[in-house]
């Protein structure tokens, strides 16, 4: 304040202060004559009105200075003291907001000192606390219990109560501390994400009142385990629900604590059991292939090459022709295991790193291997909406899902061609109608399936827009006995065939290709060595769940997806 009142105090001023209203400047002027001002109210304030030689002005068209009218001084000074006492009043609010800025900060400094006297402890006289996790917690209600996890939501009713939910990987838990315990310096200070210990009785929340799984834990006693970090580095500021997609991939370590994404990955877990289940109920053996080849299945385009000790090896693309090798050992095979496809596709359904679930059999027809995928997904949906667990989270994602029944749409691919172009879908390249051997691109595939919305086994597409080893039909040489398997809102989840078996048959396939054998002298000894007619499939569990979640893109449905410029974390 007192620099204010100096800053203001009026110095004497014995000097003339010019004014030219034609020549003079109020920004550069200096009040002189040759370098005047321009206005009466800038040359007042200059002096701080406290001119005693007074002032001379020299008006628009004339050519003398004349002493400063009493009026136009007057309205100068009057000018000059509101400017005054605006200023004096903006210091003055400034110097306040200032000070209560610092009060606050010693008022929180204080509470903050004042709560690391506030100590608690586990009151020895109660009942032994049981280590439970969330999902348990029902059979311990009204029992005392000690749970540990992760700060999910954290909120202070006033001074005397606080509300966790706590997360643990196995579910959410609503937690209430009361009195002393919210009091506590790691009470106030405590932010989301840090990890916790509760200890305290489960009590069922009243009627009315909504808590997961319908009770509270009322705390009796708490420990901080580590304190995440709270202001500008605090894990809402790396991470919420505006972010935009690159920085949720970048930071999806952190975006995988949310109820959404959890719940997804959960599913995923629950569908790869259930798919287990069923392959162990029907008959089939687990195989693993490996992930490091030095051959092709789905064409040369997509491959990821890498130096392999001085030779040259590939990220293995499909594991089928292994599988088909396990065919005269274990019979029926099935296999999860990631595929790589070096595509630069940036769409909503390809990743360049996906789990692939494959599945061979010996001795079956084209008809089988259909009958066989559709009993495959009724009966794995069937179970994942059987199952309490995985039906509460695939309906919180996804809440209008209903399960496929048996007697999937049958379609081939000729007649999808007519669809197309009876519903005026026009090829991209051209804006013509499609014709029969043009490959149906995803927009196109999607815009059908979504319209009939139900699943589509499209079959018998044309040879040289599929895969070397997939087999003509017997009545029409132009296609194959190969099958996609259609879902509404992703579009193929499935891609299967039967396989070409006779020796000959195999050889002309292949140099058709213009694949050299000489690398697959072990596939080609199959149909030497007792050969069969045999098929099989593969999955893509990524659009598996994308289409059970309802998810955008598969890039949410696996751990840490992999796409062009995206390899991290
Ligand atoms: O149709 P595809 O390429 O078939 C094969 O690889 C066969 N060798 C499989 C077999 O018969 N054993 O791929 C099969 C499935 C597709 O239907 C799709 O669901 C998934 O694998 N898939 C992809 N998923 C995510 N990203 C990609 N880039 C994918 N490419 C294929």
């Amino acid at each position: 304040m007192a620099d204010i009142e100096q800053q203001m105090s009026k110095i004497a001023v014995t000097q003339k202060v010019y004014i030219d209203e034609e020549r003079g400047s109020d920004e550069n002027g200096k009040g002189t004559a040759e370098l005047p001002f321009k206005s009466a109210l800038v040359a007042v304030t200059s002096t701080n009105d406290s001119s005693e030689a007074g002032y001379l002005m020299k008006k628009k068209g004339e050519e003398e200075y004349k002493e400063l009218a009493a009026t136009a001084l007057k309205k100068a000074k009057k000018g000059y003291e509101l400017a005054q006492k605006k200023a004096k009043k903006q210091a003055v609010q400034q110097a306040q907001k200032s000070q209560g800025d610092a009060e606050k900060l010693a008022e929180e400094q204080r509470k903050i000192e004042e709560s690391k006297k506030v100590v608690i402890e586990e009151d020895k006289s109660l009942p032994a606390a049981t280590k439970v996790t969330i999902n348990k917690t029902r059979e311990h209600r009204g029992k005392r219990i000690k749970v540990s996890g992760w700060v999910h939501r954290l909120r202070a009713q006033g001074k005397e109560m606080m509300f966790i939910v706590l997360r643990d990987g196995t579910g959410y838990l609503q937690c209430v501390l009361l009195g002393k315990l919210c009091k506590t310096y790691d009470a106030i200070t405590l932010t989301q994400e840090s990890t916790v210990t509760l200890y305290g009785t489960l009590q069922e929340v009243p009627e009315g009142k909504n808590a997961p799984g319908g009770h509270e834990l009322v705390v009796d006693y708490w420990q901080v385990v580590h304190k995440s970090p709270g202001g500008d580095d605090a894990v809402t500021n790396k991470v919420n629900a505006e972010s935009d997609p690159s920085v949720l991939f970048s930071q999806r370590h952190l975006v995988l604590r949310g109820e959404n994404q959890s719940a997804v990955l959960k599913v995923r877990a629950l569908t790869l059991r259930a798919f287990r289940e069923y392959f162990f109920k029907t008959g089939y053996t687990e195989v693993n292939p490996p992930c490091l080849v030095q051959t092709m299945v789905e064409g040369g385009s997509t491959l990821f090459h890498l130096p392999y000790y001085g030779e040259d090896a590939y990220l293995t693309q499909s594991s089928q022709l292994y599988l088909e090798t396990c065919l005269a050992s274990m019979g029926s095979v099935y296999t999860i295991t990631p595929s790589f496809r070096a595509e630069k596709s940036h769409t909503r359904r390809h990743l360049s790193e996906f789990s692939h679930l494959e599945a061979e059999l010996a001795f079956i027809s084209f008809a089988d291997l259909l009958d066989l995928i559709e009993d495959m997904v009724v009966t794995v949906v069937n179970k994942l909406m059987d199952d309490p667990e995985s039906r509460e989270l695939i309906l919180q994602l996804n809440p209008g899902f209903v399960a496929p029944k048996h007697g999937f749409r049958r379609m081939k691919y000729e007649d999808a061609i007519k669809w197309l172009n009876e519903h005026g879908v026009k090829r991209e390249e051209d804006g013509q109608d499609f014709q029969f051997g043009d490959d149906i691109p995803e927009s196109p595939e999607r815009f059908m399936t979504d319209t009939i919305n139900e699943p589509i086994l499209l079959t018998h597409f044309p040879g040289p827009i599929k895969s070397f080893y997939m087999p003509a039909t017997e009545e029409n040489p132009r296609v194959t006995e190969s099958v996609d398997l259609l879902m509404p809102n992703v579009g193929e989840i499935v891609g299967g065939s039967m396989r070409i078996w006779k020796h000959q048959d195999l050889i002309d396939a292949f140099a058709r290709a213009g694949i050299d054998t000489s690398s697959y002298y072990w596939y080609t000894d199959l149909s030497k060595y007792g050969s069969c007619p045999h098929g099989g499939f593969g999955l893509g569990v990524e659009r598996f769940i994308a289409w059970i979640t309802n998810r955008y893109t598969v890039k949410e449905c696996c751990l840490y997806p992999r796409f062009p410029g995206r390899c991290q974390p």
